[in-house]
């Protein structure tokens, strides 16, 4: 086998103070990467897709030869994969069969509040809840999390999340690589009892073993061609910036809210928290045989300041009819603004703050004329804390980082957006689909939980 020249072919050594089985014993490049699957619907009648999934406990295969127990949409970890199309509604039944309330939300999508999966909105033990996605809204990579107040950040921790891939026909007519050649993969960090079991604490920094669909540190057979990957940082706060162990050339084609405008060539992608890029990786310059690793190389963490992430392991050759055009999109002109308003983050541990102020649902922090186009600016203040900012219900556009251009990567639809310590961010938002409550907040759920997010009401 030929190893491709790596930054990181030495493995990390152990966290210092890292609990139980950890990162540094865990062994590697042992399990296959899984797609998730893709729902199938219930029913197909009238135009609308139907879906039926049950939240229960389950166990899943994590680290090689333990069972860990997770909590699921019906079963698997991560959740099934949503596969819809723009114009074409979709309603999926959900059934909590956990002891627990849980909130079903939609991350990026329009939909009506009582559809939104609000913090407060949950659906209690035992009963069932559904939710309705018109779906209209050009594609995008969109997933679906638990959201239920202070406790969406252990719910998601533990397992409750899943992809939900919006298509329509500006991106089905593109020659991108699709089918089996379209993979979401969703990465996240972990932290593991001696035992193999998920150890859990909020603002724990020593989650430090990586997953890529539910797999530590997984090997994943791919053909020496063209594949597209939906690649979501589904973690609770780490950030990613990805590379692949030969530095090689990775093209971004897509954000959180569907494609750029052109491909964007970088050595690099980064994600903060939930927030979702769609690339394309060419193993066409590799021969079969060639293993190479996705590695992570942001801080912070002990000892990740160069991470392995998972093994692309090119075994075959194959025909690829894919292209990537030179043009993917006419992103949707930005109307004039009708409204500025600031928000700034910060936080003193075991509480954050938006404004200053605690999440307290019962009261309305933003209130937002519907129809406005708002800018919004944004502002961590807080000296020492990264954080993102997310909102529901919208597709922003970025406007200006730190009185710049924002960067090339941000540039298309987003729905969260980092913000290092100090960072400024003006965006843009218009709000003309529906009315009522929605939170926005920092998608570092960890913060989140603590009280890092506020309503705006849009009437
Ligand atoms: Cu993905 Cu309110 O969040
Ligand atoms: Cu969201
Ligand atoms: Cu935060």
């Amino acid at each position: 086998l030929i190893a491709a020249r790596s930054a990181a072919s030495d493995p990390p050594a152990a966290a210092p103070g890292a609990a139980g089985a950890g990162a540094a014993t865990v062994e590697r490049f042992r399990l296959a990467m899984p797609v998730p699957p893709v729902l199938a619907p219930v029913s197909t009648a009238g135009g609308v897709d139907r879906y039926a999934m049950t939240m229960r406990t389950a166990t899943a295969e994590i680290l090689p030869g333990l069972r860990t127990e997770v909590l699921t949409y019906n079963g698997q970890f991560p959740g099934p994969t949503v596969r819809a199309r723009s114009g074409r509604p979709v309603v999926i039944r959900q059934h909590n069969a956990l002891t627990m309330p849980t909130s079903v939300h939609l991350h990026g999508a329009s939909v009506a509040p009582s559809s939104d999966g609000d913090p407060m909105d949950t659906v209690a033990a035992g009963t069932s809840r559904t939710y309705r996605y018109p779906n209209r809204q050009p594609h995008a990579s969109l997933w679906y999390h638990d959201h239920a107040h202070h406790m969406e950040s252990e719910h998601v921790y533990r397992g409750l999340s899943g992809a939900y891939l919006l298509r329509d026909r500006t991106e089905a007519r593109l020659p991108l690589p699709a089918g089996a050649y379209d993979v979401p993969i969703a990465i996240r960090d972990a932290a593991f009892t001696e035992d193999g079991q998920f150890s859990y604490a909020m603002g724990d920094r020593n989650r430090t073993t990586m997953l890529a669909n539910g797999k530590a540190y997984p090997y994943f057979r791919v053909a020496a061609r063209k594949y597209r990957f939906r690649l979501l940082n589904a973690s609770n706060m780490r950030m990613l910036r990805l590379r692949l162990g030969d530095g090689g050339p990775i093209v971004q084609i897509g954000t959180d809210g569907g494609l750029l405008a052109r491909p964007l060539t970088a050595t690099d992608v980064f994600l903060s928290a939930g927030e979702r890029a769609d690339v394309v990786i060419d193993f066409s310059r590799y021969p079969v045989g060639t293993e190479l690793v996705l590695e992570n190389t942001a801080p912070p963490g002990p000892a990740d300041l160069v991470g392995q992430v998972l093994r692309f392991d090119v075994d075959r050759t194959a025909d690829d009819p894919s292209e990537i055009p030179a043009v993917l999109r006419t992103l949707p002109p930005l109307p004039e603004p009708t409204a500025e308003r600031s928000v700034s983050m910060n936080m003193k541990p075991p509480q954050a703050f938006m404004d200053d102020k605690v999440y307290d649902p019962a009261r309305v922090d933003a209130h937002v004329r519907y129809g406005a186009s708002e800018v919004w600016t944004v502002t961590n203040a807080s000296p020492e804390f990264p954080h993102n900012f997310h909102m529901h219900l919208v597709q922003f556009r970025v406007l200006e980082r730190n009185g710049k251009d924002p960067n090339p990567s941000e540039t298309g639809l987003k729905d969260t957006v980092n913000l290092m310590p100090g960072e400024t961010v003006k965006l843009q938002a218009t709000f003309d689909a529906y009315r009522g409550s929605y939170v926005y907040h920092c998608h570092m759920l960890d913060h989140s939980a603590m009280g890092m997010m506020a309503t705006m009401k849009i009437a």
